[in-house]
């Protein structure tokens, strides 16, 4: 299983790295405009503390298609020889459905984020993606959200896809807890 941390903070990365298997890190825009730095800045530390083995996920800030493809292009040009894999994260829209179908057919890992439900994971797999991102908690806030990663995972084992499930959004242990009893791939 794959432990992400969900950071702007390359200091805590590296503090957690000493103590923890870290597998990686995942950013978004609104944690970048948290921490008071450019996205680039962000890249330039993550990029300095984490190590080949490990993948560093950034997000694309454009919303339509080209732009998605842009933005994915630049991200994966940051990759350096003795760096992390340089991955891209991509929120489940129409226009980053398309951009997932197109980035499928090169190397690039893709994730896709901001799933609120099973069912739109599951569509973001039969793209092409490696990685699907369930917002756990903010699913909670109207339903099981821990339930619904379930299903996911029985959805996409039953299909025969091998695409990795990395949950998001957690506001407390438990929801870890009951998603690595059920065979999660990731957690962030
Ligand atoms: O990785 C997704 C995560 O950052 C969203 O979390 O706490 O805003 O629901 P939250």
């Amino acid at each position: 299983m794959e432990l992400i941390l969900d950071t702007a903070d390359a200091a805590a990365v590296r503090e957690l790295s000493d103590c923890f298997a870290v597998s990686g890190v995942t950013t978004n825009p609104t944690i970048i405009t948290r921490s008071g730095k450019t996205p680039e800045e962000v890249a330039r530390q993550m990029i300095k503390v984490l190590h080949p083995h490990q993948k560093f996920f950034m997000q694309v800030i454009a919303t339509d298609t080209q732009g998605i493809l842009a933005d994915a292009h630049a991200i994966k040009a940051l990759q350096v020889a003795d760096g992390p894999e340089m991955c891209v994260k991509i929120p489940v829209t129409p226009e980053g459905y398309k951009a997932m179908k197109t980035l499928s057919t090169e190397k690039m890992t893709v994730l896709a984020t901001a799933i609120y439900s099973a069912d739109q994971g599951f569509m973001a797999a039969l793209n092409g993606v490696q990685y699907l991102a369930p917002y756990v908690n903010r699913m909670d806030n109207y339903g099981d959200g821990v339930r619904e990663v379930s299903d996911l995972l029985s959805m996409l084992a039953k299909a025969g896809l091998t695409t990795k499930v990395c949950a998001a959004s957690f506001k407390n242990v438990r929801q870890i807890h009951e998603l690595i009893k059920e065979g999660i791939d990731a957690v962030t």
